[in-house]
Formats: C-alpha cells, structure tokens, sequence
C-alpha cells in the first residue's frame, strides 16, 4: 500500500493548536477545563466559530435534523459518497479541552492542509460535529451518530428531556436560531467511509511511549437507570424497623452490585455517576432514589450476563430494606470490531509517518461505535497526560496532536482518492 503522504507536510501544529485555544476558551471552566453542554448556548456558540472558520476556507456547512453539523469541501466527483472525519463539541461538566474537540479540530485541519495545497481528492471529504456524544445532559449518548445511523428513532431521541424538562427538540430549535444554517436531511447522505481522531483518554500510549494509537475496536457499553422507592417519613419519629429509607436501600443495592461485578482481573467497568434523592431534606426519611448505571466490558457475553443480573440483585436487595427497585436499559452497545481494511490503513499511515505506535481497543465509547455499522470506520489515538480524560485537567502534548492529525490526513486521502 503507497500512501501520498504530501498533504501531510502542509498540517499545522501551530494552527491546530491555535483553533484548540480558541475553541477551548468556549465554556472555560476556573480549572482549565471545558463546560460546553450539548445544545446549550456555549454548544451553539463553539458551533458558530467553526462554521466561520469553514465559511473563511470556501468550506460548505449544514445541519440534520438531531444537529449534527457537517463541514464539506467538494470532490472532483461530487456525486461520489463523502468519507467522514468527526467526533463531538460537546463535554463533560467537568470536561477537557481535547475530549471530542481535538477529533473536529484534527478533521478540519485536514481540509485545510489540502486547501492550502490546492489538493484535490476524488471523493468529497466531510468534518462531521455528532450532536451529544457525552450524555450528561441528554440521554442516551453518541445521540446524533445514533441518529444518523438508525439505531434510535429520531423522534424518540428528540423527546428526550434534560434535568429540567427540555426537550431535545427545544434545546436544537434554540442552537438553529442562534446559529442557522443550511437544513440537510441525514437520509441524504452516506459515507464511504469514516475516521475519527481522539485523545487515548486512558494511560497506555503515554506508558508506552507511543505516539499514536492504531484503534482496533471498542469496548461493550449498557447504560441503565435505577429507581428506588420507600415512604417518606419523620427523621426523629420513625423507628429503623418500620423504616422504608430509599437511600439506605440505594446503599445497599450499590453494594451488592460491587459485589456482584466484582472481579479480580479488573477489567469490568461499574460507574455510579449520578444520582438524586426525593425529597431531598435533611429530616425526612427519603422516598426515592434515582441513580445511573455504567457498564462495561471487552467481551459480548460477559458485558450482557452480568448486565442481566443488576435487576434481580437490585430487587433483592431493595426488599431487605422494604423497599422496591425498578431498572430500565437506557442503551446497550456490544463491544465494537473496526474492519481489517480500515485498521490496516491507520497502521500503514502511522508506519509510513514513522510514529511509534500501539494497536489497542478503546475504554472509551465514540461515536464511531455506530458508524461502523454503517460503513469502514477506524479510529487514530494521540497520548493524554497520565491517560487522565473526563476532567479538567485534560491535556496533550501540541506535537501529539499534529501527529496524530498527520496520521489522519494520510489514512483520509487514501480513502477520498479510493
Ligand atoms: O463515556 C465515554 O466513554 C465517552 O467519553 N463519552
Ligand atoms: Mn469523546
Ligand atoms: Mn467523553
């Protein structure tokens, strides 16, 4: 395989760094760190930078109906299917300044490189921003690659409702007044082909003293939501005995799942990241519990055997403190294989480039997980800084960055020109 490494020389690590500053200074948290939920104000206005920046290049933008926002520069063939490049604007509460935004970044340097050439690739070529990758406002997550990909009915997904009661909907009406663009239907296009570029957002690479990361698959996720109901009651009157305490049995149902996804190897994943308590007072006893569930594991059977155990373990264990639990599945995806084709480009490229590189899976969801359904899709990692992600103290190196958006420029032209 010979790869026209050429566009690679016209990446910039100083623009690509410039563009993450600026981008980053969009929903900067006191820490360092970025707050840019999806479809909020700060989502509409990183958004609106971008597609000035596109407009400035000679770039076309659009939006689909779940808001993911594509970035197009023109083929030689037009008619031919675009190869996608993209991950996700949106973050963490408490998110990094490199977590989705250095895959759009990386994407759109791309384009600009082969711009600044004057280089044209036969296939179109799209920088997608996928509408909610995180989940944390609206559930579930990777919501516009779901979207584009079928997994979810659009109209289930943009009735899902935040902590206050908006809608998707409402939240994607208020970015398209902020920031109108074009109106593309997402049954209109198909890729060819998709990449992605993303921090490792865990600890190998950088243990490794590899530059860039030659993603191979991702791990299963199941995302559950658990409810737990009691009676509410006096703090000071009622007796343990008679008590029907939601957090006492919330507890004690998080403990028999530790125990039950227990393992010694370490390699299950059990995260309780949010939880509420009704009424919430100090001295009442509480009635209701809700709280979520993050599941994960490298292999299909383990990741669906024990997700099928947590109901049964949690309505034990709520009655022992007379108390009843309910357990929806909020999304379960089963672990991802990136196609031969598509991992070996990625390695040829970073070979071709004369990186150090690792060939891993990914800890981390993406949005690629769904795009592989639906077309080749490979995934380039960079290091971050002691593999920490999902915090304000995210970071990775400028020269990383440049790298792996090289690797990406490599692999993508191959592709476009294919
Ligand atoms: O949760 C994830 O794995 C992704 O970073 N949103
Ligand atoms: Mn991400
Ligand atoms: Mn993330």
């Amino acid at each position: 395989m010979i790869l026209d490494i050429s566009p690679c020389a016209a990446v910039s690590e100083a623009r690509l760094q410039q563009r993450h500053d600026r981008l980053g200074a969009i929903g900067a948290t006191p820490r360092g760190g970025v707050n840019r939920l999806a479809l909020t104000a700060t989502d509409a206005t990183a958004q609106a930078m971008l597609v000035e920046w596109a407009i400035e290049r000679g770039f076309r933008c659009s939006r689909d109906e779940i808001g993911n926002l594509y970035i197009r520069r023109e083929g030689t063939d037009p008619g031919l299917d675009p190869v996608f490049m993209g991950s996700h604007l949106d973050t963490q509460p408490t998110g990094g300044r490199f977590d989705g935004a250095y895959g759009v970044l990386a994407g759109f340097e791309v384009l600009e490189a082969l711009a600044d050439l004057g280089r044209q690739t036969r296939r179109p070529v799209e920088v997608v921003a996928w509408t909610n990758e995180e989940g944390s406002r609206f559930q579930p997550g990777c919501m516009g690659s779901a979207a584009f990909t079928g997994v979810f009915p659009l109209d289930r997904l943009l009735a899902a409702k935040d902590h206050d009661g908006i809608t998707v909907r409402e939240a994607l009406a208020a970015v398209d007044r902020a920031t109108p663009l074009t109106s593309r239907p997402m049954a209109s296009v198909r890729p060819a082909a998709y990449l992605e570029a993303h921090i490792e957002q865990g600890p190998r690479l950088e243990s490794a003293g590899a530059t860039i990361g030659v993603v191979n698959g991702i791990q299963g996720i199941r995302r559950l939501a658990v409810r737990l109901l009691g009676v509410e009651a006096h703090a000071g009157t009622t007796p343990r005995a008679v008590r029907r305490d939601a957090v006492s049995a919330a507890v004690a149902v998080i403990g028999a799942l530790e125990a039950l996804l227990h393992d010694a190897e370490d390699v299950v994943r059990f995260t309780v990241g949010r939880m509420e308590v009704a009424p919430n007072s100090p001295n009442t006893v509480p009635s209701r519990v809700d709280f979520s569930i993050d599941l994960r594991h490298p292999d299909a059977g383990m990741l669906r055997t024990l997700g099928d155990r947590i109901e049964a373990v949690a309505c034990d264990t709520a009655r022992t403190r007379r108390c009843t639990a309910e357990v929806t599945q909020v999304s379960h995806v089963p672990p991802t294989v990136f196609d031969d084709s598509t991992v070996s480009l990625v390695r040829e490229a970073t070979r071709t480039l004369g990186y150090p590189c690792l060939e891993m899976p990914s800890g981390a969801g993406h949005d690629a997980m769904y795009l592989s359904r639906i077309c080749p899709t490979g995934m380039v990692f960079v290091p971050c800084l002691d593999g920490v992600s999902h915090n304000e103290a995210e970071s990775a190196t400028a020269a990383d960055l440049a790298a792996g958006t090289r690797v990406l420029a490599a692999a993508l032209v191959a592709l476009a020109d294919g």
